[in-house]
């Protein structure tokens, strides 16, 4: 995907918005390859997901060894800390990540075939406190960036113990309308009849609109963790529904799923999905370590941005634009905006050799906010008379006063 330079300051602003929020709640940036071996999704994310069956971007390389794309994060995120020898860390272990991830999807307004996101994941606590604090991560970063459509949805799915109920009575129910499924949701009738509930054939979501519900299904543990977790949620103010539909679309969830869902942002306006994932680490070769995160996608972000009417800040210009006229002066122009850049001042002097006038328009297009023209006079006395371009004032002054003249504006 490109993002073009325009783009990018609202890019920018996203991110470390993101970054500060993940620092306030005490989170580590972790980063890890674009491209891991195919069977830690097929195992991690689940070999009857539409992601690992449909979307994922696998190929060999000169060894014959089958690699994929990132999909997401959470399966990467885990491999790293079995690999690292991090499970015995002091817990929670608590982390984010800012990444880019491929699924081969039909691409539409908020879905694209490379995307990024935003993610977190607490690893070492089965408290529903977890699952309260990563949900107020992602209300508070939504805040902070200025989206004010969205709504918080939530349900639990359950665990191993009581997870075999819940499938047998989905499994009833699915099995006597099995003709109308359509040809994968049949097969997943065997496999993973919970995948039935996330199939986007109409006719399939439809039937499912009336299966039973995961949360009649609890198990006592997870109805207290459940009725734990809305108590948190009370108590922090944060609204929520609960959405027995929620189901997730990748199999390692377990007990709290949640999505944030955005107005005004089209068909895609899922801005952040989560939950609980207690079986993953172990199931990929760690020992038993509760878990539980979420991600958010950016694109989606900057439209839920955009239909909250958030004014995106613009990538900024330079505080000063030296121009300069005669080589005597392209040289000194040079030797002042190195000098002014070592203190921190964004300044852009000539580069191209044009024409003074043709320089002044260049300053005016790239937003400068002060300009300085510099010619053998200037060089000679020392002073020059800088322009402040907002309100056209100009003033005189020496040359090697300019950083401290320039001080007062900076940022
Ligand atoms: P996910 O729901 O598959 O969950 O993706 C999380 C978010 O990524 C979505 O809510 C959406 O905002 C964004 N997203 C997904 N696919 C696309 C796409 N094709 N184009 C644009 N944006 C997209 C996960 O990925 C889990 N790993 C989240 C998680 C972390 N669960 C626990 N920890």
């Amino acid at each position: 995907m490109d993002i073009l330079p325009e783009d990018v300051a609202t890019w920018h602003y996203i991110e470390n918005t993101a970054r500060r929020v993940a620092k306030t709640f005490g989170f580590n940036e972790i980063r890890f390859p674009t491209f891991e071996s195919t069977e830690l999704f097929q195992r991690g994310v689940g070999g009857t997901t539409d992601v690992v069956q449909k979307e994922m971007y696998t190929f060999t390389d000169r060894e014959n060894r089958s690699f994929t794309l990132r999909p997401e994060g959470t399966a990467c995120v885990v491999r790293s800390l079995i690999e690292n020898g991090k499970c015995s860390d002091t817990m929670p272990i608590k982390l984010y990540y800012l990444i880019n991830c491929f699924r081969y999807e039909k691409p539409q307004a908020g879905r694209s075939r490379e995307f990024f996101q935003f993610g977190t994941e607490v690893f070492g606590s089965a408290s529903p406190l977890t699952d309260a604090t990563l949900i107020s991560l992602g209300h508070t970063l939504l805040s902070e960036l200025g989206i004010k459509n969205t709504s918080l949805h939530i349900n639990s799915i359950g665990c191993p113990s009581c997870r075999p109920a819940y499938r047998d009575a989905l499994k009833h129910y699915f099995a006597d309308r099995k003709d109308e499924l359509c040809e994968t949701c049949k097969s997943r009738l065997d496999t993973n009849p919970l995948r039935i509930l996330d199939c986007k054939s109409p006719i399939c979501s439809g039937i499912a609109k009336g299966a039973p519900k995961t949360v009649e299904h609890l198990c006592p543990d997870c109805q207290n963790h459940f009725d734990a977790l809305k108590r948190y949620l009370d108590a922090e103010g944060i609204p929520y529904t609960v959405n027995p539909s929620i189901v997730r679309g990748l199999d390692y969830y377990t007990r709290t799923v949640f999505e944030f869902i955005a107005d005004g942002i089209g068909a895609q306006s899922t801005v952040c999905g989560g939950g609980r994932y207690d079986g993953l680490v172990s199931e990929l070769g760690g020992p038993k370590l509760p878990a539980c995160g979420f991600a958010m996608g950016i694109t989606r972000l900057i439209l839920a941005m955009e239909a909250s009417g958030v004014v995106i800040p613009k990538n900024e210009g330079p505080l000063l634009y030296i121009a300069p006229l005669g080589d005597a002066a392209r040289a000194k122009a040079l030797s002042i905006v190195t000098s002014l850049r070592k203190k921190g001042i964004a300044a852009e002097c000539d580069i191209v050799e044009r024409s003074l006038k043709a320089q002044m328009k260049y300053a005016d297009k790239i937003s400068a906010k002060f300009t300085l023209m510099l010619g053998d006079n200037e060089i000679e006395r020392g002073m020059a008379n800088i322009k402040n371009m907002a309100d056209s004032s100009q003033t005189e002054i020496a040359l090697d006063a300019l950083d401290e003249y320039l001080a007062d504006y900076i940022g």
